[in-house]
């Protein structure tokens, strides 16, 4: 596997690619790898000739009081499972490289309401920086296929509403969440976790779980998701929200069958988000 930094090597080993027929598939990543990562590698190859993935902690999508400084960084790792998962181009950018004008003076992409609620509530201008971000590698790669994990739901949502409004000739691959063995989505973020906390995470997904299953009995979704808020308080965490919405991210009303269970919540400083897609019918 090929490393880079430079934004004309790049285009060189891709516009080779491309010009001996090669379907390019990408993966845009912040490093620190887990196989969650390398699930989105596999399927991009399995929809590609040739994969690119990017690292880059994306500084614009961090809050100023979020873990930028400290977002864990695991270049060697990264780049031995990414050749293993069957990446063949790891396009790894400074931040001058992809902000040439400074991330004060950057060009931003904004996509309005859908970024207003959830995650973009408690994190404002987030999906400004995601959709920044993901936008100049879309432009840098210009891959056929870009694959996103559906662990982050509203991101997804977000990405999809940009790319079609913008656009890009790119199709989405969406590759479900890979989970440990006690059901906690696989996150960069579990190792802030220390012993007891990382006991306790798995509430997460039995709260997403008792949300699905007490909508599909019949139970109102706004009050199944106050009684897992509920439950998580109690287990000790801080929640931001727990909700049941239309796979679309609206609130639901009696005849939405598609839905969707979401939470994020605090353990001390550690802050994950996961979700249940899930039919109210079963
Ligand atoms: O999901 C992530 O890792 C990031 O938000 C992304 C899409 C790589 C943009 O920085």
């Amino acid at each position: 596997m090929e490393i880079t930094g430079d934004l004309d090597a790049l285009h060189a080993r891709i516009g080779g690619w491309r010009r001996g027929g090669a379907r390019i598939g990408f993966v845009p990543t912040m490093g620190n790898l887990h196989a969650g990562h390398h699930a989105l590698v596999r399927c991009a190859r399995g929809d590609a000739d040739r994969v690119v993935a990017s690292i880059f902690v994306n500084p614009t999508q961090f809050g100023p009081d979020e873990d930028f400084a400290r977002y864990p960084r695991t270049p060697d790792a990264d780049a031995a499972g990414l050749a293993a998962a069957g990446c063949g181009l790891l396009w790894a950018p400074s931040v001058d490289t992809m902000y040439p004008l400074g991330v004060a003076a950057a060009t931003l992409v904004r996509v309005p309401g859908i970024t207003d609620i959830l995650d973009g509530a408690h994190r404002p201008g987030h999906f400004d920086g995601v959709c920044t971000v993901v936008a100049r590698l879309l432009l840098q790669v210009q891959p056929d296929v870009a694959a996103f994990g559906r662990k982050d739901y509203q991101q997804l949502a977000v990405i999809r509403a940009m790319v079609r409004d913008l656009a890009f000739p790119v199709a989405l691959l969406a590759v479900d969440t890979v989970r440990e063995d006690d059901g906690l989505a696989m996150s960069s973020r579990n190792q802030y976790l220390d012993a007891n906390a990382r006991a306790r995470a798995p509430a997460l997904h039995r709260a997403l779980q008792a949300m699905r299953d007490a909508v599909r009995s019949g139970e109102d979704p706004a009050a199944a998701g106050d009684a897992a808020r509920d439950t998580l308080q109690a287990a000790g965490f801080a929640v931001d929200y727990a909700e049941v919405r239309t796979s679309d991210l609206r609130m639901p009303d009696d005849r939405d069958a598609a839905l969707v269970a979401l939470v994020a919540a605090r353990l001390g400083t550690t802050r994950l988000i996961d979700n249940l897609a899930f039919d109210r019918g079963g």
